[in-house]
């Protein structure tokens, strides 16, 4: 009805709406809408004639029994069952909102990019989750998708990584903690150089520098370092990973852009595109696009930057996968870098669309009932951490029943990951164990539960039958038109990387199949072999697109809970 409305008004006006249906008191109809509201002012007309022109519209469709215009422009309508079953009949067969907008391009997306001087926190959760989620929509919309994780395993962190190192610790304390005492070493000796610098000394952060530097000419004390941390650090990396269930196909992190981004700003220097400071530093002038701030390609002393790497990550990938489009999920601190950069690819003439893909942070309550950012002070930050908890927590919740650990961790991923796509990605999220388990609340595991229900009840009674011709739809009404509305959903989703469009369909038809239970015997009491089929096999549908839906946003239907 959504996608019907929309056609109606790009047909009519010419626009694009994102209209809200909305239930009236049933006297009414099965669904009302603003719609005409909404475009009436964007218009200049009066909405009661906006109402109007798009009631006819509707009723020419021939897909709703009755359709009237109530108050200033209110449009009821009332769903014609039949019609209805005879565009589930045509749809059937087709994919879960697959389709093909994206044939023959090419996209990068960008995930979860962590940084490997301290363990896995869950700073990068969201760029894990977010960016698993793109990738999904743009498989499901038939783009050719390239993954890689731009780890952040340059610059910096190593110098300090070292030079901690020797200060602060040990062979010994490397091998037990592994990461965690990197992640140590690392914190201590952030202190100690901020320390140093209040006290108006540089030896510390000389030595930082000296071991880049070192690093940079190919000294092997240097590289012996680096590729003993980096081992600890990506191992850990990959084990995180993996427990969240995402993957990429590169891993191209900083260090690897850091030589050819010395490169690249060379020949930037001499096609005039870069300019030298005074004081030896490269920069990109970036006026044009309207920026008073210049983009910092090199430093002064000669060492390569975030932004060095970033340039030769964009034409590396120009050069090699000719993309159409690079989704970056990153979070909304670093909304300004990507600007800045975005403008110098324009400035170089690359012609692939960037997205950055930003989110609000995950914050927590605390005690007093005010809300902060997630930190390492209160509470969890560490992602093994957190993974257990929510373990921990699904244990809880399924108590008692015989449930396979394999369900456990999908039930505690569920959780966690669903909160993500709860609203809008771009606003900050309030980390709540209690609402990400309501199992009578928007949640993951509600929309689980009510997949492993109705898994439950297919596994019992077979799968029905797609459409069973003579049967009388009725009741199985709002389901339909549901169902029919996926479709839709997943091509907004996708077109505006949106997946919480996604969470929240599902939920709603979680919802809708809990009213529907209530009111309707699907295989038991009195149903006859006509009727068990075909509700059997609305059912089937329903749970194609609790699994097929879930998985777009990277979580998995257990087998029971
Ligand atoms: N490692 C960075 C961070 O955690 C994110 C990298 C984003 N990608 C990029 N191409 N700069 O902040």
């Amino acid at each position: 009805m959504e996608k019907t409305l929309n056609e109606i008004a790009q047909r009519l006006y010419g626009v694009d709406v994102d209209t809200k249906l909305t239930r009236p008191d049933p006297q009414f109809g099965d669904y009302a809408t603003n719609i005409a509201l909404q475009l009436a002012k964007p218009l200049g007309k009066n909405p009661r004639e906006v109402a109007e022109e798009i009631a006819s519209a509707l009723r020419e469709t021939g897909e709703f029994s009755e359709v009237t215009v109530a108050g200033p422009g209110f449009i009821n309508v009332r769903i014609s069952a039949g019609a209805l079953a005879e565009k589930l009949q045509n749809q059937w067969s087709a994919t879960f909102g697959e389709n093909q907008d994206g044939a023959g391009k090419t996209v990068i997306v960008e995930y979860p990019s962590p940084n490997m001087a301290k363990p896995y926190s869950v700073g990068h959760l969201r760029p894990g989750n977010q960016g698993w989620a793109a990738r999904q929509l743009m498989k499901a919309t038939g783009w050719n998708v390239i993954t890689d994780n731009h780890l952040g395993d340059y610059g910096a962190p190593l110098g300090i990584w070292i030079t901690g190192f020797r200060l602060f610790s040990s062979d010994e304390a490397l091998e037990r903690d592994g990461v965690y005492e990197l992640g140590r070493v690392y914190i201590e000796t952030k202190k100690a150089l901020k320390e140093e610098t209040e006290r108006g000394e540089t030896k510390l952060a000389d030595e930082v520098q000296d071991w880049l530097q070192k690093f940079e000419a190919g000294d092997e004390e240097a590289l012996n370092y680096s590729q003993r941390f980096n081992e600890i650090s990506l191992g850990h990396i990959h084990t995180v990973m993996n427990r969240l269930k995402i993957s990429t196909d590169f891993e191209l992190g900083e260090a690897f852009f850091a030589p050819q981004g010395k490169e690249a700003v060379q020949k930037l220097l001499t096609s005039g595109v870069a300019v030298q400071n005074e004081d030896g530093s490269i920069i990109v002038p970036l006026d044009e696009f309207g920026f008073d701030v210049p983009l910092l390609v090199q430093k002064s002393n000669g060492t390569a930057l975030y932004a060095t790497t970033d340039l030769a990550t964009m034409l590396y990938r120009q050069d090699n996968w000719h993309p159409d489009k690079i989704i970056h999920a990153v979070g909304a601190e670093q909304q300004f870098y990507f600007s800045q950069l975005f403008a110098m690819a324009k400035k170089l003439g690359l012609e692939m669309e960037s997205i950055h893909l930003w989110f609000g942070t995950i914050d927590q309550l605390n005690e007093d009932g005010t809300r902060e950012k997630m930190s390492s002070r209160k509470g969890v930050v560490l992602m093994e951490e957190l993974l257990n908890q929510a373990e921990d927590k699904a244990r809880a919740v399924v108590e008692g029943r015989d449930i396979l650990e394999d369900d456990i961790k999908k039930i505690a991923l569920g959780a966690i990951k669903f909160s993500d796509f709860m609203s809008d990605r771009r606003t900050n999220i309030l980390f709540d164990w209690n609402t990400i388990f309501a199992l009578t609340g928007y949640s993951g595991p509600y929309v689980q539960y009510a997949a492993v229900r109705v898994n439950a009840i297919l596994r019992e009674n077979g799968n029905g039958e797609a459409f069973v011709a003579g049967y009388d739809y009725s009741p199985e009404k709002d389901i339909i038109s549901h169902i029919l509305e996926y479709p839709e959903i997943v091509r907004r989703a996708a077109a505006e990387l949106e997946p919480h469009r996604i969470a929240g369909y599902l939920y709603e038809l979680a919802r809708e199949l809990n009213r529907y239970y209530e009111a309707t015997p699907v295989a038991t009491g009195g149903v006859d072999d006509t009727q068990k089929a075909a509700r059997l096999g609305v059912l089937t549908k329903v749970s194609q697109i609790f699994t097929h839906g879930l998985g777009l946003l990277g979580i998995e239907v257990p087998e029971r809970m």
